[in-house]
């Protein structure tokens, strides 16, 4: 992808034709280099609209991530955060990861990588994530939390509960959470939840928490997308404003994180339960080493483990393993 291809599109971002000459002048480049970079954007699932005099205009422009917008819907608890918003990166996690690896000292907590378009997003289990440009939301934010490594365990689950109070705040309330921490709505997966240990010292984790929700996927990026999806748009019919949706969020996740910190999974085990898919369900749980344990899915345990009942009627709690309906 190259330089221009982003400076294009801040261009067409006003929804006006623009010629191919036009462009070129402005942005001090050739016609021919233009047209490559034109067709470029439309590879990647962005629809222009074109004349037979060579004008382009952007059918559906987004409205960017903006440091100053965001800050603006946080009102007071804006200082709280330090944002970095990218056009571009492979993952938001491995760039706030790199970022805190190389200046652990001097980098501060509750940063928050925003971009655009993630090349190469990273889902959990090893698993790719997919978004296309500006179709969703994808961010990670860095936390402290003043316990050790095995005291944070449930954290994910919460972190759940956190992005299932902000989408109530948008009145989206089916919204269900498949264990450890998909959330789902009529059972299609609209966030995924990656959270990675950046730094553990002593009763000091560090962690990254990187969260992927669809807002409104070009057809391009659906296409790459291989389970049961669905996006904000069309759960809502209308258009939203990540900026606002990205505030809201950190808003939520806050609020539980500070709440974790303190009081552990314990606090969070009943709203998480309501929230529980496939709670009673006979299920399957495959493990990263391919083995499958099946069982009946009952509630969660008090450090977030996932409970089954097994044909045995013995209850075991794991707190590995992807849920599948059986
Ligand atoms: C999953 O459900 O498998 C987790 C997906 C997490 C995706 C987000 S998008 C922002 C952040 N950066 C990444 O590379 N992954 C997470």
């Amino acid at each position: 992808m190259n330089p221009f291809f982003f400076s294009i599109l801040r261009i067409l971002s006003d929804g006006k034709f623009y010629s191919i000459y036009e462009l070129a002048r402005s942005l001090n480049k050739d016609i021919l280099y233009i047209k490559n970079t034109l067709l470029d954007i439309q590879r990647y699932g962005i629809i222009l609209q074109q004349t037979y005099e060579h004008a382009y205009r952007w059918v559906n422009p987004i409205i960017w991530m903006n440091k100053d917008e965001i800050n603006n819907y946080l009102h007071e608890d804006k200082q709280f955060y330090q944002f970095v918003v990218l056009d571009s990166v492979d993952s938001t996690n491995r760039f706030l990861l790199d970022c805190v690896g190389k200046d652990f000292a001097k980098f501060p907590v509750n940063t928050v990588i925003v971009t655009e378009l993630q090349t190469m997003g990273r889902g959990r289990q090893g698993r790719q994530w997919f978004s296309g440009f500006g179709d969703s939301l994808t961010f990670s934010l860095l936390w402290r939390f003043e316990r050790s490594i095995n005291q944070i365990s449930g954290l994910s689950l919460v972190v759940g509960i956190g992005i299932v109070r902000a989408l109530k705040k948008f009145n989206i309330s089916d919204v269900c959470l498949k264990w450890p921490n998909d959330v789902l709505i009529c059972f299609r997966k609209l966030a995924g939840i990656l959270i990675e240990v950046s730094n553990n010292i002593r009763n000091e984790t560090f962690v990254v928490i990187g969260i992927g929700m669809n807002v409104q996927l070009s057809t391009k990026t659906k296409e790459y997308i291989d389970q049961a999806f669905t996006d904000l748009f069309s759960i809502t019919g209308q258009p939203i404003n990540r900026n606002l949706l990205l505030a809201v969020l950190l808003t939520e996740l806050t609020s539980v994180l500070n709440e974790f910190n303190y009081s552990g999974f314990t606090f969070f085990r009943n709203e998480w339960l309501s929230y529980h898919a496939y709670d009673g369900q006979l299920i399957s749980l495959l493990f990263p080493d391919g083995s499958i344990k099946e069982g009946i899915s009952v509630g969660v345990d008090f450090d977030g483990s996932l409970r089954l009942k097994l044909a045995t009627g013995e209850i075991r709690s794991f707190n590995t393993g992807e849920l599948m309906l059986s």
